[in-house]
């Protein structure tokens, strides 16, 4: 009997690739993406506990939120180490760029994410433009700048509006569209001159015209694992007015990219990419994100970023009908990835962000109602920037120990709803959105305004 039980294990074992059955993993970040994540991995039957680096206030209750910041490599190491963590998870590229992966496999360690050098596509505006241009990857025209003088001749030269983006991490804050000289000068000399965001070098490029998507795919090598398409809104009001946000809402499908244009995308982009990537000696494993513009001359990038992006990833993810553990498995032990499955439901996604944001905001405000929009279930909450604090009686408990639920960052709630088609999913988000309570808070209710 023991011996047929170890021949079965055995079997098991070989036949699903050492594949774990009781998962620990850890997912590194704490904001809606992360929480996206965690929530994808909980409905995975290989999962048996889920640890989030730093987590937050709504991911506590899906996951061990664990106090290391998303910076603290050694110590995230270190920990994934001693807990015996099976499979860590990387949200922020902050990470990736910091070379967390490399110090994870370096220690044994399996991890979810591209190397650092491979996280370049997107540290580096420079080396992602270079990458296309050798591997005939359609995206606007482009040259990069070190010397202020130089770039500035080529801007006075050239056409308006120009876009210019700083060549390294800038926190979203490294793109300007140009409309006029002045304001194109006023950046050459933020990027070059006063160097706001570290060594200087700028890439100036050709403005495109038309709408913007977003194509994750799932990478391993060569091998690439398209998710479903889906749009973010970045300016921070309705009618996309007011500054650029880390993005105030999402949604998936989009109607108006057809199905020849996103097997154009997948051939012609993200696939000669990876394989592009292969040959040059730096594979990239993990997900790669092609922010993408469908222009009146076809589809062209407009950048790729080396992770999940954020807040698209909080609506894909509800529709993947896969494990995800299982793509994630695969692809940090170099085993070729599962097809994956989608369900056909419309998801749209609304972000609450703190008044004042993307300027200068405040945090610490109550925020009430949450238990009851979660009543239904094809309504979600992921939270991007949320903590807990005593505030004592007649407050709402959100946690068992009696702590409320307060507002913690910029974008504070991402508040989203599946339904089968995009206007029930919009109406019906927007209905659990005016339902919670929270005096500091604001929202766009045009999410969604491209399709509908
Ligand atoms: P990025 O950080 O590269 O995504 O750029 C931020 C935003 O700037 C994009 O989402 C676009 O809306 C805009 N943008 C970037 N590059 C271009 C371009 N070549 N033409 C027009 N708009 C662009
Ligand atoms: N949604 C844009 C990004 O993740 O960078």
């Amino acid at each position: 009997m023991i011996i047929v039980g170890v021949y079965f294990i055995l079997y098991q074992s070989i036949m699903e690739n050492n594949i774990p059955c009781r998962a620990k993993v850890l997912v590194v970040g704490g904001g809606g993406r992360e929480h996206a994540i965690v929530d994808a991995l909980s409905r995975s039957s290989r999962v048996e506990k889920i640890y989030c680096a730093p987590g937050n206030a709504g991911i506590a209750r899906q996951a061990k939120c664990v106090p290391l910041e998303d910076t603290q490599i050694d110590e995230l190491a270190d920990f994934a180490g001693q807990e015996g963590i099976d499979l860590t998870v990387v949200g922020p590229e902050i990470s990736l760029a910091a070379g967390i992966v490399d110090e994870f496999e370096s220690r044994g360690l399996k991890i979810f994410g591209p190397s650092k050098a491979a996280a370049r596509i997107e540290s580096s505006k420079d080396y992602a433009k270079s990458l296309m241009a050798k591997y005939n990857v359609p995206t606007a025209a482009y040259r990069t700048f070190s010397d202020y003088g130089e770039a500035l001749a080529y801007v006075n030269a050239g056409k308006l509006p120009v876009v210019l983006k700083y060549d390294g991490l800038a926190a979203g804050k490294g793109v300007v569209v140009a409309e006029t000289l002045e304001q194109a000068d006023e950046a050459l000399k933020d990027m070059l001159l006063d160097d706001k965001f570290g060594h200087g070098r700028v890439v100036v490029e050709e403005f495109l015209t038309g709408p913007e998507f977003s194509l994750l795919c799932f990478v391993n090598g060569s091998e690439v694992e398209p998710m479903v398409l889906a749009q973010d809104h970045k300016r921070a009001f309705d009618g996309d007015e007011g500054p650029n946000t880390g993005g105030m809402g999402a949604y998936t499908p989009l109607p108006f990219i057809t199905e020849k244009d996103e097997v154009y995308a997948l051939e012609h982009v993200m696939k000669p990419i990876a394989s592009g990537m292969v040959s040059e000696g730096i594979p990239f494993k993990g997900v790669l994100y092609g922010g993408l513009m469908k222009t009146p001359d076809g589809i062209k990038v407009i950048e790729f970023n080396c992770r999940f992006g954020d807040p698209e990833t909080e609506v894909v993810l509800p529709r993947l009908e896969s494990d995800i553990f299982e793509i994630f498995w695969n692809v940090a032990n170099d085993i070729p990835m599962p097809v994956t499955k989608w369900s056909s439901d419309a998801v749209m996604g609304f972000v609450m962000a703190s008044k004042g944001y993307p300027g200068s905001y405040k945090k610490g405000y109550e925020i009430t109602g949450m238990d009851e929009v979660l009543n239904d279930p094809s309504v979600r909450v992921y939270h991007m920037g949320t903590s807990l604090k005593k505030l004592g009686e007649g407050h709402e408990a959100f946690d068992k120990a009696g702590h409320s639920l307060v507002t913690n960052g910029g974008r504070v709630l991402m508040v989203l709803a599946s339904a089968p088609d995009l206007k029930s999913a919009h109406d019906k988000a927007l209905s659990a959105v005016e339902r919670i309570g929270c005096e500091n808070l604001f929202h766009r209710t045009d999410i969604g305004h491209w399709a509908l």
